[in-house]
């Protein structure tokens, strides 16, 4: 017998599509070789639902990725939507399908492959061998804190953590430590504000039941400048939602491209699986956008469903093609022996990948 799944497919807008369907190519062909197998199941999400329901978040999109072992998610939004009212915004969908999931605890790893050292605008002793992940709280603080308003003159938003909120996301980064170099650096504002003096105390409290891992307060301003002056220093990064999204775009420049970061959103019962890059819809359609962080995302969402052993062979797989010098569009400059499309990408990574 082998191991079926049921996976959710929410290509999305933009680039998603291209990108969504190489990392599905090459999970076919794992299947191929690994006593696994895949049923897909397609639903809209972001601009594509807004187009046809008039919803970015249709009530069956929400049931189906409910229903499923995971949800693997390509990238929503453009500008043909960015003047509908917030409710009707891509982004909004996404937001509450995190929501819908519980998928409170965003895993984000930066992880530099040699071949590209080059590719970072940073100096390559800056950047050698960095390896950290960032675990950003999702599903609160001020994308979700109400109250919230735009009137005319003023607007507002609020953001908010209660404590259980900020334990249990400490304890997803302690976890992560554990597993890693046992470091955790927590990054708030709490010289200035309230809900970082909480968020503080609150990783203090959960440190104590990691002895063996050390901890770091960092400040948000300083933590982006320490990213870009050292980023080997850290090893796990643990902070909220929006600085979560302004510091992993950062670590992404660290290791080369935005089209190399994947990320798993977790903590419910289904687990979501997205590049962490947007729907780059200046690039749709033309087979130039970079696959390899969806199909990285693939990859982590293997391993979470404990398909390890498929997972290694994405990882590796990817690894070999950028070693052989095949490079997509965004990464042509640097030692691209070969620069190949989406779907030739997806195929090279695809056929390495049964090796
Ligand atoms: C991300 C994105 C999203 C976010 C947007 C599209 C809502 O930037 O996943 O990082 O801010 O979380
Ligand atoms: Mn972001």
């Amino acid at each position: 017998m082998s191991n079926k799944y049921k996976i959710a497919l929410i290509k999305g807008d933009g680039i998603g599509p291209e990108i969504v369907n190489e990392a599905v190519k090459v999970l076919d062909a794992i299947a191929s070789v690994e006593n696994i197998s895949f049923e897909y199941n397609e639903y809209l999400m972001g601009g594509c639902a807004v187009d046809v329901f008039d919803n970015p978040l249709p009530a069956d999109t929400i049931t189906g990725a409910l229903n499923s072992d995971a949800v693997l998610f390509g990238a929503i939004g453009g500008p043909k939507y960015d003047s509908l009212p917030s409710e009707k915004r891509p982004e909004t969908g996404l937001l509450k399908l995190r929501k819908s999931l519980n998928a409170f605890a965003n895993i984000r790893p930066a992880v530099i492959f040699d071949e590209l050292t080059a590719a970072s605008t940073l100096k390559e002793e800056v950047i050698k061998g960095v390896n950290l992940v960032v675990v950003r709280e999702l599903t609160g603080g001020i994308y979700f804190g109400e109250p919230r308003e735009k009137k005319e003159d003023v607007a507002y938003n609020t953001m908010i953590y209660t404590k259980d909120e900020i334990k249990r996301i400490a304890k997803v980064a302690f976890d992560q430590a554990m597993k890693r170099d046992k470091k955790v650096t927590s990054v708030d504002k709490a010289n200035v504000l309230e809900v970082s003096k909480l968020w503080r105390e609150v990783v203090e409290e959960i440190a104590k039941d990691y002895p063996e891992v050390s901890l770091e307060h960092m400040y948000v301003d300083n933590a982006a400048m320490q990213l870009i002056r050292n980023p080997k220093q850290f090893d796990v990064i643990l902070t909220g939602n929006i600085f979560g999204d302004i510091l992993s775009d950062a670590a992404s420049m660290v290791v080369g491209s935005i089209g190399l970061l994947p990320s798993s959103s977790i903590g419910g019962k289904v687990g979501l699986y997205e590049p962490i890059h947007g729907s780059a819809p200046d690039i749709a359609g033309q087979g130039i956008a970079n696959p390899i962080a969806t199909i990285m995302s693939a990859s982590m969402m293997l391993r979470d469903l404990g398909e390890v052993k498929a997972a290694n062979r994405i990882d590796d797989a990817i690894k070999a093609v950028l070693k052989e010098g095949y490079r997509t569009h965004d990464l042509a400059n640097f030692d691209a022996k070969e620069v190949v499309s989406t779907e030739e990408m997806g195929s090279l990574i695809a056929e390495y990948a049964t090796k």
